[in-house]
């Protein structure tokens, strides 16, 4: 597959995609990123699975209310609920499929093809996101429950979003840690009620410490998995490599094997309050 080279990098290094991720409909997210091999929610999927069945477990309610942070044109939520792969929904974008539609169209095609499409009827997924398009098409398509357009990077939610925060069991996030960080974590735990368990894809250079401390601050335990790391993406180009290999080293963190290989490579947390000793049966989940 062939992999673009004419991004531009942002301030962290990293190609800049957000000329994606605010479009009226989700052609250009799915068939950008599948140029880059994006596959951290595919890689992500048994994970997130076994979460939600350990705390369905634990909690004994089939009914849990998923908050996805950096939902995006609601990925995870296609691929939990409606049980779509990350193939499908690539190929049901696909320029073939998109182009020759009015959004109008594509839309009412979607809607049909998601609200009968339900795998996991039980799970509600809210989005949360600064696209607002993205986060519209998601809704209206019938991909997400809800959805919240809000930076909380820089305010907190207000009301009728915070209320939305106030009913999630479990909060999620592949693909967006780095450009969400502790201010989010913080407000999502200011307005959550039912103390919501976190399942969380971050890329190794993106040190997550700042978002464990507001975790344990709010009196939870968090676990990193060890020994298994997860491909996000390829990088887009040589620049990217060494941008992200430099930040890697500047961080003490070995690429070999990894992102030596071509690959950004993103580690999976999970924390849920002290209080509850249960772990998801996901082998090496070690307390930091
Ligand atoms: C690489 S995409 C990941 C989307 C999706 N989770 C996935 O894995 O395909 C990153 C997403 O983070 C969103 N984002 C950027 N800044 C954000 C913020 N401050 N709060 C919430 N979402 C943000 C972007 O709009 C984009 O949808």
């Amino acid at each position: 597959m062939s992999v673009q080279s004419d991004f531009e990098l942002d301030d962290t290094g990293k190609i800049d995609l957000s000329g994606i991720y605010d479009r009226p409909d989700p052609h250009d997210y799915y068939q950008t990123l599948a140029t880059l091999d994006y596959r951290v929610p595919a890689a992500a999927e048994p994970v997130l699975r076994a979460v939600i069945a350990a705390e369905r477990a634990e909690r004994k309610r089939r009914e849990l209310t998923v908050l996805d942070i950096g939902c995006s044109y609601g990925v995870n939520a296609a691929i939990l609920k409606h049980g779509c792969d990350l193939a499908d929904l690539t190929a049901f974008y696909s320029a073939r499929t998109t182009a020759s539609l009015p959004r109008r169209e594509l839309l009412s095609r979607d809607r049909d093809f998601f609200t009968k499409r339900l795998s996991d009827p039980d799970l509600r997924v809210v989005g949360l996101d600064t696209a607002e398009n993205a986060v519209a098409y998601a809704c209206a398509a019938g991909v997400m429950d809800a959805g919240i357009v809000a930076d909380l990077e820089v305010q907190p939610p207000a009301e009728p979003e915070a209320e939305l925060i106030t009913d999630i069991d479990l909060a999620i996030s592949t693909g967006a840690i780095g450009y969400v960080g502790a201010p989010t974590f913080a407000h999502i735990l200011d307005h959550a009620g039912r103390a919501p368990w976190f399942a969380l894809f971050a890329l190794r250079m993106f040190p997550i410490n700042a978002i464990a401390d507001v975790l344990k601050d709010a009196g939870y335990e968090v676990f990193r998995l060890t020994g298994q790391t997860f491909r996000q993406r390829r990088f887009a180009s040589r620049k990217e490599a060494s941008e992200v290999l430099a930040n890697l080293a500047q961080l003490g963190i070995d690429p070999a094997g990894r992102e030596s290989e071509g690959w950004y490579h993103a580690e999976f947390y999970f924390a849920r309050p002290a209080s509850e000793t249960v772990t998801p049966p996901i082998a090496r989940l070690v307390r930091i």
